[in-house]
């Protein structure tokens, strides 16, 4: 019997679009001899047809119609690689409800609508594949999912975000500020048309909570239940008190498990420089997940680009042809504890640095000290800096453990009082 030809559709012909054909097409005999199927790039639907690609594509390959791709019965898999959240959903529902399996980057889409795109998956014969949707070339999908099957996981964590660590490392490394190095990053192509995706944490958010949700079974929504902040305060005074104190400043997507409580959360945090996360640069990303049975693992690689986006979606289409050829579900499997529940803000413990710009006047310690001692907040180490401006000095500080609660509480009641010029700067500080 003639082997059949699976056919491949293309909903975004883009960056990582054409990363995954130029692959499928370049080296077809090879990855066909791999997959165990054979298959065919069949046709891709972009915004504009005019538009130039570095691709090798026919003019009948190309629609400006997705449901030329989607209610195409001949189209065996849907590669939803275009972003954004309202017709990629509308799409992605509309082919998994057809039977097709269908393959998708697209972090923002599964984070908002996760529960709805897997349950259509499954009750339609669940293929649905999203490895390039957190942390790039990385498989930390399959490894949640498969490899470490067997674990529970205290502590998730790791950077999620490759714009937001170039523009760290090289604050750091050049001592240069972030309006500088933001604007490097733009000139190449690093910064999403959004911006405030890359730099306010909500694509690392998303990436995080997908992650939660294989962990846990609960589905964090960014606006709702995390604490999300963005790498825009970071100032020099912070990059160069963490190095003073032998660490390093990265954003962090962190799910952290306080007995039934999790803390699903984005921000830059201070790490040791002992901690293999700490010393990922670049646009690379990591992740160390704390499993109960096999400990810590750490897994670094690209978390951005056309080559290591690709490598991930490959790798979801060869799996979608195992199911397509085996008949087998790829339906999700989460374990979920009943009785988890998100952290409220007084369940999150740990340590903290803040930089403050206070009044340069005598008794502006004393005061700024009360209001720390009200909320029972222990200082560990403090330090004042000089200021550009007279009259103002910078105050860099750290608490010994606390809650997030109590240093809302005193941030807030700074920012109230007339001893700060501005909202008082907070990292999280990992151990
Ligand atoms: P991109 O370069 O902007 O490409 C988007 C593609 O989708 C373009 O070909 C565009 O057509 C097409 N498109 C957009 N809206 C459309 C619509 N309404 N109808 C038809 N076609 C439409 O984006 P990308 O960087 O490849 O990212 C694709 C997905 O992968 C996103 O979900 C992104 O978050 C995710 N991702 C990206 C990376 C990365 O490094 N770039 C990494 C991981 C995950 P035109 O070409 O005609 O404009
Ligand atoms: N903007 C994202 C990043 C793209 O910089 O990590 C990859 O998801």
């Amino acid at each position: 019997m003639e082997q059949k030809i699976y056919k491949i559709g293309f909903i975004g012909m883009g960056t990582v679009g054409q990363g995954v054909w130029k692959h499928l097409q370049n080296n077809q005999d090879h990855m066909q001899s791999r997959f165990g199927a054979k298959y065919e790039l069949a046709k891709a639907c972009v915004r504009d047809v005019n538009k130039k690609r570095d691709i090798v594509i026919t003019a009948e390959q190309m629609t400006e119609d997705p449901y030329d791709v989607v209610n195409d019965p001949s189209i065996d898999i849907v590669c939803e690689l275009m972003g954004g959240t309202g017709k990629a959903l509308e799409l992605t529902l509309a082919a998994l409800k057809q039977g097709k399996a269908v393959v998708s980057a697209n972090k923002a889409v599964i984070s908002k609508y996760g529960a709805e795109i897997f349950a259509t998956a499954e009750k339609f014969g669940g293929k649905y594949f999203f490895e390039a949707s957190v942390a790039g070339g990385i498989p930390i999908i399959k490894i949640l999912r498969e490899g470490l099957v067997a674990n529970s996981f205290s502590h998730i964590y790791g950077i999620l975000n490759g714009t937001c660590n170039y523009i760290l490392t090289r604050m750091e490394r050049e001592n240069a500020p972030y309006e500088a190095i933001v604007e490097d990053a733009r000139k190449l192509g690093y910064v999403e048309a959004d911006e405030s995706l890359d730099l306010d944490g909500w694509d690392a958010a998303h990436k995080t909570s997908i992650l939660a949700y294989l962990a846990h079974g609960v589905w964090a929504s960014p606006e709702k239940d995390m604490l999300v902040s963005g790498i825009r305060g970071i100032r020099l005074e912070d990059m160069l008190w963490a190095k003073e104190n032998n660490s390093r400043i990265k954003l962090v997507g962190s799910a952290r498990k306080y007995g039934d409580s999790l803390s699903v959360a984005v921000y830059p945090a201070i790490l040791p420089i002992t901690d293999v996360v700490a010393n990922v640069n670049e646009v690379y990303n990591a992740v160390a997940l704390n499993g109960d049975v096999v400990g810590r693992t750490i897994h670094i690689g690209r978390g951005a680009g056309q080559d290591a986006t690709a490598s991930a979606v490959i790798a979801d289409i060869a799996d979608a042809l195992k199911t397509l050829t085996s008949g087998a579900s790829n339906a999700l499997s989460v374990a979920k504890d009943e009785k988890l529940h998100f952290a409220a803000l007084d369940e999150i413990s740990g340590e903290f640095y803040l930089r403050l710009e206070i009044k340069d006047q005598a008794g502006a310690l004393a005061s700024m000290a009360s209001v720390f001692a009200s909320e029972g907040i222990s200082i560990e180490l403090l330090q004042q800096k000089k200021h550009d401006v007279e009259g103002r000095a910078w105050l860099l500080l750290t608490t010994h453990s606390t809650n997030e609660a109590a240093i809302k509480r005193a941030c807030e009641n700074l920012e109230a009082s007339d001893l700060t010029f501005d909202k008082p700067f907070v990292l999280r500080i990992f151990r």
